[in-house]
C-alpha cells in the first residue's frame, strides 16, 4: 500500500487482491458502460487556465456547506457493497473519514446499521436514503437516523429499478451462495480476502442490528418496479426531516426551481457512477447546467469518475459545493481497510492542494469558471455556489 502514489495504483492492487467477480461488482457499470467511461473521460476535456501572480503561499482547503465548516470539499459517497471489499466495511470507512475530517454519507443498504456506524465514528456523517417500501416506516427510520447523529439526508432518485449490471449477471456473484464451487475456487485463489470475508460473516466483526439489509436483498426489497420516489414522497420526507435535505441522482437543470420550492437544500449531480441508466452524459458535463439553474438556491454537489485531486478542482471551478468519491475509497478499503481509505483521502487532499497552488487559488472560494476551459463548458460565467 505504501507504494501506491495515486488512486489508480490502489485500483490495480485491489484488482489483484479481490476475486474477479467481487472486483467487477465494485467496478462495473450498466449496459455497455458508456456512462461509466464518460464520467472519467469528460474530465480530460477540461483544461486549466492558471491565474499567475496570486499569493498561494498559504492554502486553505476548507469549505462551508449547509452552514457548517468542513476541512475538505472531498466527501465519501454512499456505497452499499463495502462488505465485499473488507469485513469492517462502513465501520472502517467512517473511522477513516473521521480521521481525515471528511464527510461520509452512509448508504441505506450498508452492512452495518446506522447506529453502529455512528458509534464507531467521531466524524461528520450524512445519510443516503432509499425509502422503505412500506412508506409508513419512513418517519421511524428518519428518527433513528437523526438520533444516531446524522446531520444531513440525501434521497437517491435514480434507482427505481436495478441498473443492468452485466458483469454481475455474468458472474452471478449476487445470486450464488459462497459455497458454490465457483465461489469456493475464487476464495481459494484469494485466501487473504476469503479469510477476511468468512471472519466478517461469522466472526466478531459481524454486523449487529435488526434492520440491516444484505446486498442480495437490495434487488428484491428496494430497487424493484414499485420503488419510484415521487414529489409526494419528497414532501413527506421534508415534513419529517428537519436537517439539510438533498436529492442524489439529478442529471438536468430544469427541476432545480421546483426542488428548491419543495424545500430541498441541495442536489448531487450523479449518474450513480454509471451503474443505472447507461447512455446518460458524464456528470461533470451536466454540472454547469445544474449550477446555473440552481442559481444559488441549492447547493450542488457532484460525483462520478473523480480519481484525482485535479478532478475535484475542475468540479469546484464549475460551481460544485463539494465532490463525492465512491470507488476510490472502495479500492482503499479493499487494499488496507481503514488505513487504505484514509490514505486514499490523503492522496486526493495532497493533489487538490497542489493543483490549487499551481492554478493560483489559495482558497476554495478562489476557484471559478475562469480557471478552466473546454468545448463542453457553457460560456456563462456564474460565480454562484449554493
Ligand atoms: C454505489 N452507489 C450508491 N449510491 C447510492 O445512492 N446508494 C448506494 O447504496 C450505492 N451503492 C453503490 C455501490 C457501489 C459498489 C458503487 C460503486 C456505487 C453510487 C455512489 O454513491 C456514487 O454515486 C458513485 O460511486 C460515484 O462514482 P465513482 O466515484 O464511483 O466513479
Amino acid at each position: 500500500m505504501q507504494d501506491a502514489v495515486n488512486v489508480d495504483d490502489f485500483r490495480r492492487i485491489a484488482r489483484r487482491r479481490l476475486p474477479r467477480p467481487v472486483f467487477d461488482t465494485l467496478e462495473g457499470g450498466a449496459g455497455d458502460e458508456y456512462s461509466l467511461r464518460g464520467n472519467r473521460s469528460a474530465f480530460d476535456h477540461i483544461e486549466f487556465r492558471p491565474r499567475p501572480l496570486a499569493d498561494v503561499s498559504k492554502r486553505d482547503l476548507s469549505t462551508s456547506v449547509f452552514g457548517e465548516k468542513h476541512a475538505l470539499p472531498i466527501m465519501l459517497a454512499p456505497t452499499g457493497a463495502g462488505r465485499l471489499a473488507h469485513s469492517s466495511a462502513e465501520l472502517a470507512v467512517a473511522r477513516a473519514a473521521a480521521r481525515a475530517d471528511a464527510v461520509y454519507m452512509q448508504s441505506t443498504v450498508a452492512a452495518f446499521p446506522p447506529e453502529q456506524v455512528a458509534e464507531a465514528s467521531t466524524g461528520k456523517l450524512w445519510f443516503q436514503l432509499y425509502l422503505p417500501r412500506a412508506r409508513d416506516e419512513t418517519a421511524d427510520l428518519l428518527r433513528r437516523i437523526e438520533s444516531a447523529g446524522y446531520r444531513a439526508l440525501s434521497v437517491t432518485i435514480d434507482a427505481p429499478v436495478f441498473g443492468n449490471r452485466e458483469r454481475d449477471a455474468r458472474s452471478r456473484l449476487l445470486s450464488r451462495a459462497p459455497w458454490h464451487p465457483q465461489m469456493l475456487a475464487h476464495g481459494i485463489a484469494r485466501p487473504a480476502w476469503a479469510l477476511d470475508f468468512v471472519r466478517g460473516n461469522f466472526g466478531p466483526r459481524r454486523p449487529g442490528g435488526k434492520q440491516r439489509l444484505t446486498l442480495g436483498q437490495t434487488r428484491s426489497t428496494i430497487m424493484n418496479s414499485s420503488y419510484s420516489v415521487t414529489w409526494e414522497d419528497l414532501d413527506h420526507v421534508r415534513s419529517v426531516w428537519k436537517g439539510p435535505l438533498m436529492v442524489k441522482g439529478l442529471m438536468r437543470g430544469d427541476e432545480c426551481a421546483r426542488l428548491a420550492d419543495a424545500g430541498v437544500d441541495g442536489v448531487v449531480v450523479s449518474n450513480h457512477g454509471g451503474r443505472q441508466l447507461d447512455g446518460v452524459p458524464a456528470t461533470v458535463d451536466v454540472l454547469p447546467e445544474v449550477v446555473d439553474a440552481a442559481a444559488g438556491r441549492l447547493a450542488v454537489f457532484l460525483d462520478g469518475g473523480v480519481r484525482r485531486g485535479n478532478d475535484v478542482v475542475k468540479a469546484l471551478c464549475l460551481g460544485a459545493s463539494g465532490v463525492f468519491v465512491g470507488r476510490p475509497y472502495l479500492y482503499g478499503l479493499a487494499v488496507g481497510g481503514e488505513d487504505g481509505v484514509y490514505r486514499v483521502i490523503e492522496l486526493l487532499r495532497a493533489e487538490l492542494d497542489r493543483a490549487m497552488a499551481l492554478l493560483g487559488a489559495a482558497t476554495v472560494a478562489d476557484l471559478d469558471r475562469t480557471l478552466v476551459s473546454g468545448a463542453r463548458i457553457p460560456p456563462t460565467l456564474s460565480p454562484s455556489k449554493g
